[in-house]
């Protein structure tokens, strides 16, 4: 039986952030954001949006009636969770109007999680192939104003359902997990931003790749030829490339090329959004399949990151006709918001982070679906617009 990606939608906040204005304020030389790090534009979040109303605006993107009946499960992978207990998934499903029989479960390992949300959906399918389990990676980027972090911040959600016969991409059975106990990048319960050893994060992303994906060379015999496209976790554009750069080191044949200009093509959408955390691959992977033109039946390998530290190298047959199972993410970005850069402060000032007090915020100039309309009594108030 053939399971994988049958559905991918993408959701972001209205408003962004040019950074070579941040660099200006900042005092940085802008070419240091867009070139050395390969950043363009940021997403910026209002205090009306969190995962919730992100990850439930990016699945109603991709739902119909027909669809919602098989679905048995919800998976939220984020690192930016409102709750310690309470799971993201049941407000994203109730949102959603979905049966109150479906199984709903948050999970968590920095920006891993989302692909061991698609194991575990793969598993429910093999196990119940008539059910379909809806995926949403959904994060907010936070490292704080003035940090070297915080031209890689960023927000959204990617949807993706997993079911049998996909449209978009069929998962193949090897997959290479990898971990280790080490300090990267950590959020103490306390913190509202993330701690982070940047340098360090990025030698042990590289190392980490390298790890697995000569691990599954060494399990399929496959070499880089066998794959039209390797697509990476980007925390920003520049780790991709990072990481392609460190298994070709000075290769310069057609393969090679071939692997760079995918990249390029899997890299113009988080140039524009920024950081997704959880749903970072899955938006480089939406970003190669719309600014690219593989083949059905091209092999694509997926390299997923996460800190603390996790990596994953795993491979997926693409599917006939999967360019109409998306949504047009170009054309979605053409209508947001530019903010200045002392709107930005402001706004980043004014998420609901760890705040206990009751507050209502003014949802009218938000056009997301979704909204948080404030806090009461401990209690997220969401609305369907
Ligand atoms: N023109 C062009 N390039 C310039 C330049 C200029 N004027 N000035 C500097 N650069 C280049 C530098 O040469 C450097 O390039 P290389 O990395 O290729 O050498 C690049 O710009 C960045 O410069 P610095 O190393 O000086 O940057 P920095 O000290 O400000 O920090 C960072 C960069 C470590 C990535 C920092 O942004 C950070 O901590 N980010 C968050 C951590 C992160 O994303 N880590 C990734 C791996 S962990 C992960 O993936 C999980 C996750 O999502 C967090």
């Amino acid at each position: 039986m053939r399971i994988g990606i049958d559905k991918m939608a993408f959701a972001t906040t209205n408003d962004y952030l040019n950074l070579v204005e941040l660099a200006k304020k900042r005092g940085v030389d802008p070419n240091k954001f867009t070139i050395g790090i390969g950043q363009d534009l940021q997403a910026v979040i209002p205090p009306t949006q969190d995962i919730v109303t992100l990850g439930a605006t990016a699945a109603k993107k991709l739902l119909t009636p027909e669809l919602e009946k098989n679905i048995s499960t919800v998976i939220v992978a984020t690192e930016s969770g409102i709750d310690n207990s309470k799971a993201s998934a049941i407000y994203i499903k109730h949102l959603l109007g979905l049966s109150d029989f479906t199984r709903t479960v948050e999970m968590k390992e920095a920006c891993y999680s989302a692909t061991a949300a698609i194991q575990f959906a793969k598993g429910v399918v093999a196990l119940n192939p008539q059910e379909t389990v809806l995926v949403i990676a959904a994060d907010i980027a936070r490292y704080g104003l003035n940090t070297p972090g915080e031209v890689t911040q960023g927000a959204g959600a990617v949807a993706m359902l997993i079911s049998r016969n996909p449209h978009i991409l069929t998962l193949e059975d090897t997959t290479v997990a990898y971990s280790k106990d080490i300090m990267d990048f950590w959020r103490p319960l306390y913190a509202t931003e993330a701690l982070v050893d940047g340098k360090y994060s990025t030698n042990v992303y590289i190392e980490f790749f390298l790890q697995t994906f000569t691990r599954y060379q060494q399990l399929t015999g496959r070499e880089l030829a066998d794959f039209a496209a390797l697509t990476f976790h980007m925390p920003f554009t520049k780790m991709g490339k990072k990481g392609l750069e460190g298994l070709l080191k000075d290769r310069n044949d057609e393969v090679a090329q071939r692997l760079r200009t995918q990249l390029t093509a899997s890299q113009l959408f988080s140039r524009q959004i920024g950081n997704l955390y959880t749903g970072s691959l899955y938006l480089s992977l939406m970003s190669l399949l719309q600014n690219s033109d593989l083949r059905a039946g091209s092999r694509i390998g997926l390299f997923s990151y996460g800190s603390g530290a996790e990596g994953e190298f795993y491979t997926g047959i693409l599917e006939d006709g999967y360019e109409h199972y998306m949504n047009n993410i170009q054309e979605e970005l053409k209508h947001r918001h530019q903010v200045s850069v002392a709107e930005y402060e402001k706004l980043f000032s004014s998420q609901l982070g760890m705040n206990d007090q009751d507050i209502e915020f003014d949802v009218a100039n938000d056009p997301l679906p979704f909204v948080l309309k404030g806090q009461k009594d401990h209690q997220r108030i969401y609305e369907a617009k």
